[in-house]
């Protein structure tokens, strides 16, 4: 199931054994409309290095149960708990099922320094770390929930990746980031800093879901549709809307990931290309393999379900713990029972920062929104 991206600047679709199927499909909040060169950077934004992180990384906030970061608190939404390290290591998987065991698109030539930005649990920073062992891999993430055992070329930080980079210029040969959406901002003045600390010929990556949810299906001519309409109703796929309509609204919104392609090119990058494949989030489909992401991206969303809402519903609409147990309840009982196909779009862009620009600092600066550095 497998493919190979076949263009640059297009939108490769894949064989993913949708081809067998001929159902219709409904798509719900593809036609979110995104300004994102309007994209205010968070208030409070405070330049920091990794090395002023270190006073409350180890500290927790406890809200409705579960743990969030307090190193710059509040700013991610979703815990950071073992429940939720548990769905990482989950997500981390379904990622490489989907790429056939690969941990990248982007067509890597014997990489020496490697950033992972918003690393989560690590796993992907440690299997590139035994994957390229002359390499040295870095994860940065507001939380400090990696192990402790990891490849000496592996190396974890507390940093927030909205402040000022302390990185040097062109230094790095790979930049990835994966299921992002929701955490920043302002897209172009990280992509701009990626630029920035990329060396010429260097990398950068985006792997993460689309903003629509697909509940019937498949059709494979539909993979690449960004803007479907006739949104159906159920309780999963409202409860979907409402996550990305609370994202947005707090300014660091879900839709990311149809955009992509734009935000590199603005931000300087070529070569780029996007490759789209379908994450079924039941376990509808007759091929063996998209049957088991499907079961178990069934179980990761299970624990979605508590991990988005419970932040995104108490913080930001003040709902009451039982007003959210019962949303929670109806979208995983259509989940679960309703035998729905619900699936999602995976894209997986990447693009080249060019060979010829000059090792010299760029103009796509990585200053902006610190005040306090
Ligand atoms: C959905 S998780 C994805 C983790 C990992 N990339 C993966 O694919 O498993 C998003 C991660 O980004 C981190 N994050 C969010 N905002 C961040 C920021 N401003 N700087 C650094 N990390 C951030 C969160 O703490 C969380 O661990």
């Amino acid at each position: 199931m497998v493919d190979t991206p076949s263009s640059q600047d297009s939108v490769s679709l894949i064989d993913s054994g949708f081809a067998a199927s001929q159902a219709g499909y409904a798509a719900i909040m593809c036609g979110v409309h995104l300004a994102l060169g309007e994209f205010l950077p968070a208030s409070g934004l405070h330049g920091i290095s990794s090395d002023s992180a270190a006073s409350n990384v180890n500290s927790y906030v406890y809200e409705n149960g579960r743990r969030y970061h307090a190193y710059r608190a509040g700013k991610y939404i979703l815990p950071n708990d073992e429940p939720e390290i548990r769905r990482l290591e989950l997500h981390h998987h379904l990622f490489l099922m989907l790429l056939g065991g690969a941990l990248h698109r982007a067509p890597l030539n014997d990489p020496q320094i490697v950033l992972d930005v918003g690393t989560g649990a690590g796993e992907w920073a440690i299997d590139m770390a035994e994957q390229y062992p002359d390499a040295k891999v870095i994860g940065n993430d507001l939380s400090r929930i990696q192990p402790p055992w990891i490849p000496a070329n592996c190396v974890f930080e507390v940093d927030d990746a909205e402040s000022e980079w302390v990185y040097p210029s062109n230094h790095f040969d790979f930049v990835h980031m994966r299921s992002m959406s929701g955490s920043f901002s302002d897209w172009p003045l990280l992509l701009s800093r990626i630029y920035e600390h990329l060396k010429p010929g260097g990398f950068v990556e985006f792997q993460d879901h689309g903003a629509c949810l697909f509940v019937e299906g498949p059709d494979p001519a539909h993979l690449d549709a960004l803007n479907p309409v006739s949104p159906p109703s159920t309780p999963f796929s409202d409860w979907w809307t409402l996550m990305l309509r609370i994202s947005e609204a707090r300014g660091r919104p879900l839709v990311v990931a149809r955009d992509m392609e734009d935000l590199m090119r603005d931000a300087g990058f070529v070569d780029i290309t996007v490759e789209i494949k379908a994450w079924p989030l039941t376990p509808w489909p007759e091929i063996k393999e998209l049957n088991e992401i499907g079961t178990w991206g069934r179980q990761g969303m299970m624990e979605s379900l508590n991990s988005f809402s419970t932040g995104l519903l108490t913080r930001e609409l003040k709902w009451s713990e039982k007003e959210v147990r019962d949303k929670i309840l109806a979208a995983a009982k259509d989940l679960i029972l309703a035998e729905r196909r619900f699936w999602v779009q995976t894209f997986f862009i990447y693009g080249k920062k060019p060979d010829d620009v000059g090792s010299g600092s760029s103009d796509n600066g990585s200053g902006g929104d610190d005040g306090d550095r």
